[in-house]
């Protein structure tokens, strides 16, 4: 019988192991004893998913033969901001955790991303776990050593790179997340898809990649492989690491304009689509596929476009971290499964993004 378990390794420094598949939530003790000594470790996780996995993970953890605290705040992208990440950092200290302990993410991408910077920052850091329970964190977040908190004036302009010591991806949990939830995990891999494979892509237009359906383990596995790929080449973001934000533009201004209302799945499905349009308007694109992008986006419940305006969108995007000086970088799509940067003056960026919303 073959494993249901897949192993993909990042080859960073140091490097980790992403474990795919079912389980693997009641089996996160003894997988944690292959990289980490007995030690202490902090759960941090929120409150639609605490009282889903944390007892489970918990008792894991401590059949495995480790000492465990754990942190519960509020679910949702308002939770994500320094005045949440100071009292992590305060519960650590008082939970008197050491340099040779641990912390583990369970949760989605707004979690992993907090536990992460708490990680990074207290003790100067201390190593960490990433347990993914949403789609969005299975495919991207969980892998790669982002970690960030929002900032008033933007999406993650608090962070560090740190890579995690394990993932660990249980997909019996995406069984329990709403088809809001879903949707926005599916972003993400039919982001991957127009950025490196069309067969990916084309599991999504075709309705093939839907809740529960036998292809995820595959899809994740596909989408973390890709991902590992690009980290090992580029793990601070200085190159191709930049691909990894097709959509994110305009997807990153959408949340900034929502008051972060919109979750951050569907709005960049929402820049996605924007910049197909515009690739194709202004001749960029190789093929037609902004129609196809669309359809895809619409057929797994997500937007391809917004109603905020030309104007809001270039206002809010040029406060993002994808700003350099006077220019911005762009991810723009060539064709399904093929992407290329492209560097433009800051004043350039309303154009394209009027061109993208037909303006
Ligand atoms: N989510 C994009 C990246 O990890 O670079």
């Amino acid at each position: 019988m073959t494993d249901p378990i897949q192993t993909i390794p990042v080859r960073t420094t140091p490097g980790y192991t992403v474990a795919i598949g079912p389980g693997l939530l009641d089996q996160c003790g003894r997988r944690l004893r292959e990289v980490l000594s007995p030690c202490r470790v902090a759960v941090i996780t929120d409150s639609n998913v605490g009282p889903l996995y944390l007892d489970r993970a918990r008792a894991s953890l401590e059949e495995a033969g480790f000492d465990v605290c754990s942190f519960t705040f509020p679910a949702g992208e308002g939770s994500k901001n320094l005045g949440t990440l100071s009292r992590m950092l305060e519960f650590l200290a008082e939970e008197r955790l050491t340099r040779v302990d641990c912390v583990a993410a369970l949760g989605g991408g707004v979690t992993g991303d907090m536990a992460g910077l708490a990680a990074a920052l207290y003790l100067r850091g201390v190593r960490y776990i990433q347990l993914p329970t949403s789609l969005l964190a299975a495919v991207d977040s969980s892998v790669g050593g982002k970690t960030a908190v929002d900032l008033s004036a933007g999406k993650n302009l608090a962070g560090a790179f740190l890579q995690p010591a394990a993932v660990l991806c249980d997909t019996d949990c995406l069984g329990t997340l709403t088809p809001e939830y879903f949707a926005d995990g599916a972003a993400e891999a039919i982001k991957t898809g127009v950025l490196c494979e069309e067969s990916l892509f084309a599991l999504f237009e075709e309705g093939k990649a839907a809740p529960g359906s036998d292809a995820l383990p595959r899809v994740i596995a596909r989408c973390v492989a890709y991902k590992a790929g690009v980290v090992e080449r580029d793990e601070k973001e200085q190159g191709e690491r930049k691909l990894l934000n097709l959509g994110h533009t305009a997807g990153h201004a959408i949340e900034k304009c929502s008051g972060f209302a919109i979750p951050h799945g569907h709005a960049v499905a929402a820049g996605m689509g924007v910049i197909a349009r515009a690739a194709e308007v202004l001749g960029w694109a190789k093929e037609p596929l902004a129609d196809r992008i669309a359809a895809c986006l619409a057929r797994n419940g997500l937007p391809a476009g917004t109603d905020f305006s030309p104007e809001e969108l270039a206002r809010a995007a040029l406060s993002d971290k994808k700003r350099a000086g006077d220019t911005i970088t762009l991810v723009v799509p060539e064709r399904i499964g093929h992407c290329v940067l492209k560097k433009l003056p800051v004043a350039e960026l309303l154009p394209v993004i009027r061109a993208g919303m037909g303006r």
